[in-house]
């Protein structure tokens, strides 16, 4: 594929995804069972049954001892045939994961063909590029890919480069324009360089932030999550994937939720069940307490869908100073309430919820909305030192206030710092 059909595309997806994301938000995703069924190609019990038999692996290491893996691998072959002993961890990994068991190779996920910005010549005869893009992926993984490239992930640089100056963060984050975020690439991503001989630029890469921009300009890279190359589920559902980036004095989600009864349970009874088990898990018996993918991402029983952009259960952005509420935001709640209903009994949840509804309002207003008005005003008028103190105290309340919101819904009422 040429590099203006890959743009093509890229935009095509793009358009797809927003629209369908647009779409289906009109039906609550908790009634969407039927097209479960058609989007995965198999009814959602079949998907629950864990694999039976390991005949997929045996296959895999019959060919792999066969004298001649050329022959039965193709290109993948030939790459093997010196990887197994120049990257033998990789190999090693890629060997055991659902990919090598399902005959994809190296070459696969590497081949870039020549006139890509990335694509470099490699052992006499092949083009690949050690860059892999959620576009390679999508060659296969159409579901995944029509959910992420919207997602706040896929943008998670762009959304700071795009910040518009009447954002009350504005004043904050424009400390960090100068160099497009460099500085906060190892979470949000940054912009992936290459040099004179189109390989990735040291400066840029490795680098596997949520909202990287690859040099084929396509956003995003799924290996934020599925790190590596086992692509293994289990490692992917644990908390401790996202939290690689959601932790820290400005990102208050590990801390609740590392405080959280879900967490508890979690750790000391869930952890060792957890299974890498494809499609649904947890489910039935399995059920323990939830992580951060089971509620965000997970469409374990009942008609939810497996998620792979986050939006689809969060009705408003608590993220955001104003905690707007975002479009069909009672079926986004809904969705969220699936989850919870997964274990919870349903008055359980409804309570859970009007009360940290109620409380979020009362706290906007009271605390926020005050606050929000005086430090802006404050802003406009300060320069110099005196600014740079009162930017600093700004960065904290915003912070604070973050918090406090994001501790209404996901951890226990009533419990705040001091
Ligand atoms: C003749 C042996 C040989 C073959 C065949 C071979 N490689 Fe490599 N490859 C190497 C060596 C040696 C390195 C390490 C040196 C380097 O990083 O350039 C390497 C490095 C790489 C890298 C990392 C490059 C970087 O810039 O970090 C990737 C990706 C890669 N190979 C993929 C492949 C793929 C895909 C194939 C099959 C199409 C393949 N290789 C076939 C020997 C080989
Ligand atoms: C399912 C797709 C997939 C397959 C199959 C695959 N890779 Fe990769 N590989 C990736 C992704 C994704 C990355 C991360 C690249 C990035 O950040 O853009 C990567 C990175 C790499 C790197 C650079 C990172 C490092 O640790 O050096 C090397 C080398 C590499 N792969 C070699 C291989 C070899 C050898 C094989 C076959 C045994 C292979 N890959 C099979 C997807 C794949
Ligand atoms: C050439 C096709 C192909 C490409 C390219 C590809 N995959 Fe896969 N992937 C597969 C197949 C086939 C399976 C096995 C699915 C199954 O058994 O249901 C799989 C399995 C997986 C799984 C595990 C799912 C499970 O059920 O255990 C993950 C995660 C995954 N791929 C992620 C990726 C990512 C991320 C990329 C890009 C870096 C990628 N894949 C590239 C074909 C591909
Ligand atoms: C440790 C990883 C990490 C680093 C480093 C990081 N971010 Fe973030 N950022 C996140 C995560 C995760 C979110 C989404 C969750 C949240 O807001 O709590 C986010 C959200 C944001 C948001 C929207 C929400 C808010 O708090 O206003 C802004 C703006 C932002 N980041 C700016 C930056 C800037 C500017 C830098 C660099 C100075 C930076 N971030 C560095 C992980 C990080
Ligand atoms: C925010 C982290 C994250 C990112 C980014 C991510 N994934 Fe996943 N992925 C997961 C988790 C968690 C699961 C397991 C979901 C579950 O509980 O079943 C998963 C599951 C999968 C599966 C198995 C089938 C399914 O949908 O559950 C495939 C295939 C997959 N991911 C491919 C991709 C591809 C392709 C990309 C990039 C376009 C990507 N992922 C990006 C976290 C992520
Ligand atoms: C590589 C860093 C990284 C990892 C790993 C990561 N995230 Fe994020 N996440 C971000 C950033 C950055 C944002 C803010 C994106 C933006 O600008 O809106 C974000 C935003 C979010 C949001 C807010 C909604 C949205 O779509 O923007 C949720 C929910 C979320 N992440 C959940 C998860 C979960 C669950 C996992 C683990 C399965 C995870 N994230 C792993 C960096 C990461
Ligand atoms: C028990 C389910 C549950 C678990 C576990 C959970 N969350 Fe949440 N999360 C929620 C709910 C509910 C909301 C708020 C949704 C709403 O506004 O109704 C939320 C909100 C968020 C937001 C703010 C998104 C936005 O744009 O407003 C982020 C970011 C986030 N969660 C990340 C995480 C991370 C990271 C973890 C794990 C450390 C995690 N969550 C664990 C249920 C959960
Ligand atoms: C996978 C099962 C599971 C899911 C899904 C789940 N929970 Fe829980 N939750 C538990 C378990 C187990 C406990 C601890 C025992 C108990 O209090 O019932 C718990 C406890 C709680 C508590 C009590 C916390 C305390 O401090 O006393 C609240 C509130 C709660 N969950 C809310 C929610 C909400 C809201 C959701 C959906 C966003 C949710 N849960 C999703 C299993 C789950």
């Amino acid at each position: 594929m040429n590099g203006s059909w890959r743009f093509f595309c890229v935009g095509l997806m793009l358009l797809v995804a927003s629209f369908s994301l647009a779409e289906a938000a009109e039906t609550p995703v908790v009634t969407a069972q039927s097209s479960a069924e058609s989007v995965e190609g198999k009814s959602l019990a079949d998907r629950d049954k864990p694999a039976k038999d390991n005949s997929r692996q045996e296959t895999v290491d019959q060919r792999l001892k066969l004298k001649d893996p050329i022959k039965s691998f193709g290109d993948n072959g030939f790459c093997n045939n010196c990887h197994e002993d120049e990257t033998p961890a990789i190999f090693e990994e890629w060997v055991k994961s659902p990919h090598a068991k399902a005959g994809v190779g190296c070459a696969d996920c590497h081949t870039s063909p020549p006139g890509n910005p990335d694509s470099v010549k490699h052992a006499g005869r092949f083009h690949i590029s050690a860059i892999v893009t959620p576009f390679v992926c999508a060659k296969c993984h159409e579901d995944q890919i029509r959910d992420y490239v919207s997602s706040g992930h896929a943008k998670g640089l762009q959304s700071l480069l795009d910040m518009k100056e009447d954002d009350p963060r504005y004043p904050v984050i424009a400390q960090y324009k100068d160099d497009d975020f460099a500085r906060c690439g190892g979470c949000h991503g940054v912009t992936v360089g290459v040099d004179a001989e189109n390989k990735p630029d040291a400066a840029t890469w490795p680098n596997s932030g949520a909202g990287r921009i690859n040099p084929n300009k396509s956003h995003g890279t799924c290996s934020s999550c599925h790190l590596g190359h086992s692509f293994s589920l289990q490692a992917a559902r644990q908390p401790e994937t996202c939290l690689r980036c959601h932790d820290g004095d400005n990102y208050p989600e590990g801390d609740i939720y590392r405080h959280s009864a879900h967490s508890t349970v979690y750790e000391t009874i869930g952890k060792g069940i957890v299974q890498d088990r494809p499609g649904l898990f947890l489910r039935g018996k399995d059920i323990v307490a939830p992580t951060c993918a089971y509620c965000h991402m997970n469409g374990a029983g009942k008609g939810l869908l497996n998620r792979h952009n986050q939006a689809w259960r969060l009705p408003r952005d608590l993220t955001s100073p104003n905690a707007p509420l975002l479009g069909r935001s009672e079926n986004l709640r809904n969705n969220m309430k699936a989850v919870c209903n997964q274990c919870h009994g349903e008055s359980f949840t409804e309570r859970f919820f009007s009360d940290a509804d109620k409380q979020l309002t009362a706290y906007q207003e009271k605390n926020v909305e005050p606050q929000l008005a005086e430090f802006l005003k404050k802003l406009s008028t300060v320069t110099g030192d005196e600014r740079q103190v009162i930017l600093k105290e700004y960065s904290q309340f915003l912070a604070e206030a973050k918090r406090y919101r994001m501790n209404l819904y996901m951890g226990r009422h009533g419990r705040m710092q001091r």
